[in-house]
């Protein structure tokens, strides 16, 4: 799967822009606020049908015009082109199309398109709260598996309500335990479920996300990936019931998946606490190559790579180590962005894949460089 072309009206800073990539390295160098990032985020509006950024679709109108367009030509196992389309109006919402056919659930896209991206601001996921570390788990399971993320939604459903009952119960001073009774079969239905999807996944994944840590950072620190759940230690239908007296007092559900976590060390010691900028960026960046290999495994497609920004903060070993690791052949086409021109052409020069580098200056885009070899 690759990006052949990229078509952009009025998205963010890009007025206009088309574009033809290489199926090997694309690179986008430019000065601080050219756009670089907006390319990218175009590119994964055409898999995930939204921001990265998770910004309100209008948002990313340019100025005051009514709408934009972003329109990716893919190949897909060297078959014809496959065209999605995603068009946004200020007034009347968003479209997405595959092959000039309307989606009429959005949610039917996702997965079609695999990518993975990594930016600067992913690294917050290791400081902000446990719920971002719950959301960014969700996101991994679900691109491959359509009824987790369903068991997710029908398990926050019944987490609301039954809050809703237990503040009520607490006003009233009157329990109904018929009520909790039936809230909890659910909850046990479906949070027993998806504990166990949590836990085979996480089983599955830490070891190839501590070979790659290792592979970029080139020596022994040892990194750990840890899912912590109350169901880890027990029997959600025993909890649930040791718990019913302080749900009541706090009318709030004290056990449960929603209090999952993962817990992110190097060496034992918490990475939010005493790991470097460095090491915190390696660690996510590990996390994020680790899940392009599981996601690939799984569906046999490479995933679009889409790395923003990626060697700020880094020292050259490790940069030199992520672009061979990504150069190598089990991964697709990449998307690098890059303010830095110098750096960016001397770390291409000596890797053996196809690239092209283009320059991106004030939302515009222009082919600077690429590799003489034949585009297959
Ligand atoms: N809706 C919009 N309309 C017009 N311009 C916008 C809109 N949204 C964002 N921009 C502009 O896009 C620019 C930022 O572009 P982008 O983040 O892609 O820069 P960049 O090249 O990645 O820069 P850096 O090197 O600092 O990361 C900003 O100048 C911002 O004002
Ligand atoms: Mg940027």
């Amino acid at each position: 799967m690759y990006l052949k072309q990229l078509i952009i009206n009025n998205y963010k800073n890009l007025e206009q822009v088309k574009t033809d990539f290489t199926r090997g390295i694309n690179c986008f160098v430019g000065y601080n606020g050219a756009g670089k990032t907006n390319l990218l985020s175009a590119i994964y509006y055409l898999s995930a049908c939204k921001d990265y950024f998770n910004l309100p679709d209008s948002q990313n109108i340019l100025n005051d015009n009514d709408f934009f367009i972003i329109d990716g030509h893919f190949s897909k196992q060297d078959s014809e082109s496959e065209r999605v389309y995603c068009g946004v109006q200020r007034d009347r919402g968003k479209t997405m199309s595959l092959n000039g056919k309307d989606y009429q659930r959005l949610s039917d896209h996702i997965g079609y398109i695999p990518l993975v991206m990594i930016t600067p601001s992913d690294t917050m996921v290791i400081h902000t709260g446990s719920e971002d570390r719950r959301r960014m788990l969700n996101f991994m399971i679900s691109q491959f598996d359509r009824s987790y993320l369903n068991m997710v939604i029908q398990y926050n459903k019944v987490i609301e309500n039954r809050n809703k009952a237990l503040k009520g119960m607490r006003e009233t001073r009157q329990t109904d335990e018929l009520t909790l009774e039936m809230y909890d079969v659910q909850l046990i239905k479906y949070g027993t479920a998806i504990h166990k999807t949590r836990k085979t996944f996480m089983e599955n994944f830490i070891d190839i996300f501590q070979r790659y840590y290792t592979l970029i950072s080139g020596n022994n620190e040892k990194v750990g990936l840890q899912y912590n759940s109350q169901l880890n230690n027990g029997e959600f239908e025993t909890m649930l019931k040791q718990a019913r007296t302080a749900d009541l007092t706090s009318g709030y559900t004290t056990v449960g998946i929603h209090k999952d976590d993962l817990e992110f060390t190097i060496d034992t010691r918490a990475v939010k606490k005493s790991a470097s900028q460095g090491q915190q960026k390696t660690f996510i960046i590990a996390i994020k190559l680790a899940y392009y290999d599981y996601s690939a495994s799984k569906t046999e497609i490479k995933p679009l790579l889409l790395l923003d920004d990626i060697f700020d903060k880094l020292d050259s070993i490790r940069v030199s180590k992520i672009v061979a690791l990504v150069s190598a052949d089990h991964f697709g086409q990449i998307f690098i962005t890059d303010a830095n021109k110098v750096r960016m052409e001397n770390i291409l020069k000596d890797i053996n894949s196809d690239y092209k580098i283009f320059s991106v200056t004030c939302g515009e885009v222009q082919l600077q460089y690429e590799t003489s070899t034949i585009e297959k």
